[in-house]
C-alpha cells in the first residue's frame, strides 16, 4: 500500500477508508513499561534530543498496538529549547522556565531570538530513522499552539487557569501578540522540520485553550495559531482541549483538515458545529480507559456510531493517555476499531 492510501490519509482527505484509523495521543509514553525502561537515567528533554532514543520511543506504540500512525516522541518545549530558551520538564509536574516572560521588556529579550536560526538536526535526524522504519504508517508531526506555549511561558510552569498569559493580552495586547507571533513562527519552524525530514501529517495541541472565552479566542489565539498552521503543505489537525464554547474557530477559517473533539462534546454534536468540510478527531474519555472492557467496549462503539456523523472520523482519545492506563487497554480499542 502507498503511504498516499494510509487510512488517517485518507480520512483527512474526507473519504471513509475501509478500516477506520486509530491513534492515541501520548502514545509514546509513560502508559508502556518499554517506553520507562528506556528512558531509565536520561531527562524528558534530553531524550527528546538524542535521535536514536526519540526514534525508538516513536515506534514503541506503533508496534504495540498496531495503530495507525505514529506520533513524533518529542516535547511542546523542545524548539524553546532549540532556540536557547532555559526549560526543563518536572516529572510529574510539565515545563517549567528559569525565566517567564512577563514583561515587555521580556518580551522584547525573547522575540530578539531568530526562529530560523533554530538548530533542528537532531529533529530531522529522529524523524527520518522512524520514517525509514514505517513503511506505510504516517508519521505525525506535532507542535505547541502560540496559547498553550505562553500558558507556560508567562507563568514559568504549570498553572490552573493561566491567569498571567490571559492577564496579557489585555493589560498589554501589544506585548501579547508579539509574544504568540513569535511563538508561532517557533512552532512553525519545528513543525516544518518534521515536514521536511518525513513526517506526513502535522497536530497543533491548544491543550488549554479551554481557559479562554470565545472572544478572546478569537481575538488574540486564534489568528496566532493560523499562522502556525496555514500552507504548511501537508494535511492539519487542530486540537484543544475544553473548546465546545467556540469549536466551530477550531476550524481557523477552514485550514485545518481536521478537528480534535474531547470528551465533553459527542462527536455527532460537534460534527453538526463543524459541518460537513473537516474530519473529526476523538473523543474516547481517557477515564473509561480505567473501566472494565465491556464498559470501555461500549463506550467506543458509542463513539464510533456518533463519528458517523463526520464527513470522517479518526479515533482518538479526547485527551492524551493517562500514565497508569494499562496498555493492554489501548490494544483493544484498536482491535475493535479495525474489526469495523
Ligand atoms: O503523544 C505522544 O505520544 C508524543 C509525544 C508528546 C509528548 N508531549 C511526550 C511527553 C506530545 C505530543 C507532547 C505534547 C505536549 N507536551 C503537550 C500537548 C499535549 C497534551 O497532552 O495536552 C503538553 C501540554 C506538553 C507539556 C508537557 N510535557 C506536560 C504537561 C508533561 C507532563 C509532565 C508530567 O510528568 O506529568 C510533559 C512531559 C511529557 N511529554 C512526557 C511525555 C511522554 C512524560 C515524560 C516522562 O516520561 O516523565
Amino acid at each position: 500500500m502507498p503511504l498516499s492510501d494510509a487510512p488517517l490519509l485518507l480520512a483527512l482527505a474526507g473519504d471513509r477508508p475501509s478500516r477506520t484509523p486509530v491513534w492515541f495521543m501520548r502514545q509514546a509514553g509513560r502508559s508502556l513499561p518499554e517506553y520507562r525502561e528506556l528512558r531509565v537515567g536520561t531527562r524528558m528533554l534530553d531524550a527528546c534530543l538524542t535521535p536514536d532514543l526519540a526514534a525508538e520511543i516513536t515506534l514503541q506504540p506503533v508496534r504495540r498496538h498496531g495503530v495507525d500512525a505514529a506520533v513524533f516522541f518529542s516535547d511542546i518545549v523542545i524548539p524553546l529549547r532549540l532556540a536557547g530558551v532555559e526549560v526543563e520538564i518536572e516529572p510529574g509536574r510539565g515545563p517549567v522556565f528559569a525565566n517567564p516572560v512577563r514583561t515587555a521588556a521580556d518580551v522584547d529579550r525573547i522575540t530578539a531570538i531568530d526562529p530560523e536560526g533554530l538548530d533542528a538536526t537532531a529533529i530531522a535526524e529522529a524523524v527520518r530513522l522512524v520514517t525509514a522504519e514505517l513503511g506505510d504508517t504516517p508519521l505525525i508531526g506535532f507542535a505547541g499552539a502560540p496559547f498553550t506555549l505562553a500558558a507556560y511561558l508567562v507563568e514559568g510552569g504549570p498553572s490552573k487557569e493561566h491567569m498571567r498569559a490571559r492577564a496579557m493580552m489585555h493589560a498589554d495586547p501589544d506585548s501579547w501578540n508579539r509574544l504568540a507571533g513569535w511563538l508561532a513562527r517557533i512552532s512553525r519552524r519545528f513543525l516544518e522540520a518534521q515536514r521536511d525530514a518525513g513526517a506526513s501529517v502535522v497536530q497543533l495541541f491548544d491543550s488549554w485553550a479551554g481557559s479562554l472565552s470565545p472572544a478572546d479566542y478569537r481575538a488574540f489565539v486564534a489568528p496566532h495559531s493560523r499562522a502556525a498552521l496555514e500552507g504548511i503543505g501537508i494535511p492539519t489537525i487542530h486540537f484543544g482541549v475544553g473548546t465546545g464554547p467556540f469549536l466551530s474557530d477550531m476550524r481557523l477559517g477552514g485550514i485545518a483538515d481536521g478537528v480534535g473533539v474531547d470528551w465533553r462534546q459527542t462527536l455527532d454534536e460537534a460534527a453538526a458545529i463543524l459541518g460537513p468540510d473537516v474530519t473529526l478527531q476523538g473523543n474516547i474519555d481517557p477515564a473509561l480507559l480505567a473501566a472494565p472492557w465491556p464498559v470501555l467496549e461500549a463506550h467506543v462503539q458509542d463513539v464510533l456510531a456518533r463519528g458517523r456523523a463526520a464527513r470522517a472520523h479518526i479515533v482518538n482519545l479526547g485527551h492524551g493517555v493517562p500514565p497508569e492506563t494499562d496498555p493492554d487497554q489501548l490494544t483493544r480499542i484498536v482491535e475493535l476499531v479495525h474489526a469495523g
